[in-house]
């Protein structure tokens, strides 16, 4: 007898419903039901979820509730804000709601509240940052820093960086921010020749410290500091450390005092909150962070209490199994219509494809049923004059969500930008699910003169078949505490949707692999010898570059 959830009454049933679905227009079910819009739409947390360009029925949200019921998602979410091990592989709590648990409520692992310490960081976090804010916290040679270098990379990188760039018009006036995470030169090398070592602060950060990317990167950056300032003692003043491991900390030469903690059971790609966020709080101050933590904190309460069918994150986890493991679509586009969410579709790819890219269940048994898509985007009006054809025309089902500022964060004289946004954003979801069939793009051109052969030649090029889904999200004004709920809208989604599928959302070993076999050619790169270890391609792309490379 199989565990696995596609081998229940629930998915046989679903399985079916799609088949129905398979055919059906959405715009006839616009035309169906007037009230579309307000049947399937939520707001909830100042977020407003308009999930109506679905290929979906009152059935179909029935039918995913049954099987959420049927995975026991409720029981799970109990797990997760409890602090079970839901990190079965790894023996871990993956307990990111209590770095935001502003209600500081008890909240235990292994029976230990981690409450005190995680307001314990909180608090060292904020004495930092208000002393390099206010300029106390000054370099080696007596001068105030303006330039906050994060060495760091996956989630000790790609959160920090987002919000940093989300929230910019928070920013101090007086500081600058660059985020190092490649380890080919040209990422690090570009930042050292633009900065000034005397007023520059490295955050390194590395939950493991282990990290080949990011310590090269800080050992790197430690030694240009030093041969520019002339003296050892000088990192004290320049480096600080986000970890949790002490030791390896120490050992790099990083003063723990000068260390920012946080604990095993919080993810890589779920960091952001923690004393990872220290260069969002040096940037924006500790007031902002909080608001950014708050609104977590609300978008949490929401999803451990709303109903099952008006929870947001429930809602759109639901509705990602259904085109994934039903429709089989492989890929999903992050649109934003607010370009000061530019990082968001790239900070997306490593929550969702990291935690759900996986073939296994939690109990190890193969899945028979697609997972995780494939995640991908651009602000929208760049995506429009790009790849937008693609989902216009192409061949694929691509479900995707348009996130839309009602307003900027940057005022502009002219209202006419935002306006421009807007109609666009609306504009593109709503051609997108109606399209343009034949009989309409006909007369459509024969109303602008295209006649006879090009008429015939043309038509179908210009038809639209539309039924492409989307969800919309729509919120005010992009402040810390909107990105705050946004971000974890999006970490429950993924939450829901690791439920259903039966996998385990907070390991990555799928990393593993390729580290280890870097770690053998890093010796056969620096041998005079012909490689001879790999396969004939790999020996022979090594061999090629040892050939050229100091020609
Ligand atoms: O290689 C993947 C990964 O382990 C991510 O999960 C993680 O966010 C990233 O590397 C960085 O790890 P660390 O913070 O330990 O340097």
């Amino acid at each position: 007898m199989s565990n696995l959830i596609s081998h229940s009454h629930i998915w046989a049933t679903l399985k079916n419903h799609q088949k129905y679905l398979a055919s059906v227009q959405m715009q006839d079910l616009f035309a169906l039901d007037e009230q579309r819009y307000e049947n399937f739409s939520v707001v909830a947390c100042d977020l407003l979820l308009d999930y109506s360009k679905n290929r979906l029925t009152k059935d179909t949200l029935h039918l995913l509730k049954q099987l959420a019921t049927k995975a026991n998602l409720e029981n799970w979410i109990k797990e997760l804000f409890s602090g079970e091990l839901v990190n079965n592989t790894e023996h871990r709590a993956a307990l990111h709601v209590a770095l935001r648990n502003r209600s500081n409520t008890k909240i235990t692992v292994n029976g230990e509240d981690v409450m005190p310490n995680v307001n314990a960081v909180l608090a060292k976090m904020r004495k930092f940052s208000n002393a390099v804010r206010d300029g106390d916290w000054l370099g080696y040679t007596g001068k105030r820093i303006n330039t906050i270098v994060n060495i760091g990379i996956g989630g000790s990188d790609l959160g920090p960086a987002m919000v940093t760039r989300a929230l910019r018009t928070y920013q101090h006036p007086l500081l600058q921010s660059h985020f190092v995470s490649n380890v080919d030169s040209s990422h690090l090398g570009d930042i050292l020749s633009k900065i000034d070592p005397e007023t520059t602060l490295f955050i390194i950060a590395s939950k493991t410290f282990t990290t080949q990317e990011t310590l090269l990167n800080a050992h790197t950056a430690r030694n240009w500091l030093i041969e520019k300032l002339g003296s050892d003692t000088a990192v004290a003043k320049h480096f600080v450390a986000v970890s949790t491991a002490t030791q390896k900390v120490s050992e790099f030469g990083i003063d723990p005092v000068n260390m920012f903690e946080f604990w095993d059971w919080v993810g890589g790609r779920y960091s952001l909150w923690s004393a990872i966020g220290l260069p969002i709080t040096v940037m924006i101050g500790m007031e902002q962070f909080e608001e950014l933590l708050t609104g977590a904190h609300e978008l949490d309460q929401h999803f451990a209490t709303a109903p099952l069918l008006e929870n947001l994150p429930i809602l759109m986890g639901l509705i990602d199994v259904w085109y994934s493991s039903f429709f089989g679509t492989t890929s999903q586009a992050v649109l934003p219509y607010d370009y000061t969410l530019k990082l968001f579709p790239a900070y997306l790819q490593q929550l969702v494809m990291e935690s759900l890219g996986k073939q296994v269940t939690r109990d190890g048994d193969l899945v028979d049923y697609s997972t995780c898509p494939v995640i991908w985007g651009a602000p929208g009006n760049n995506g429009q004059h790009a790849f937008y054809q693609l989902l216009h025309q192409g061949t694929q089902v691509i479900p995707t969500d348009f996130i839309v500022a009602i307003e900027s964060n940057f005022d502009l004289p002219s209202a006419e930008h935002q306006d421009a946004v807007l109609s666009n954003a609306l504009a593109q979801s709503h051609a997108l699910m109606m399209g343009r069939n034949l009989a309409k793009t006909k007369q459509k051109l024969v109303d602008i003169g295209i006649q006879g052969n090009d008429l015939a030649q043309q038509l179908p090029h210009r038809v639209f078949p539309g039924n492409q889904p989307s969800n919309t999200i729509i919120y005010k004004k992009l402040t810390p505490k909107v990105l705050g709920k946004l971000i974890a809208l999006y970490e429950h989604k993924v939450f829901v949707q690791s439920v259903c599928w039966g996998i385990n959302p907070f390991d990555q070993w799928g990393v593993e692999l390729g580290k280890n076999v870097a770690s053998t050619l890093l010796p056969a790169l620096r041998t005079e010898q012909d490689g001879n270890i790999h396969d004939s391609s790999t020996n022979g792309l090594l061999n090629y570059i040892k050939t050229y490379r100091h020609k």
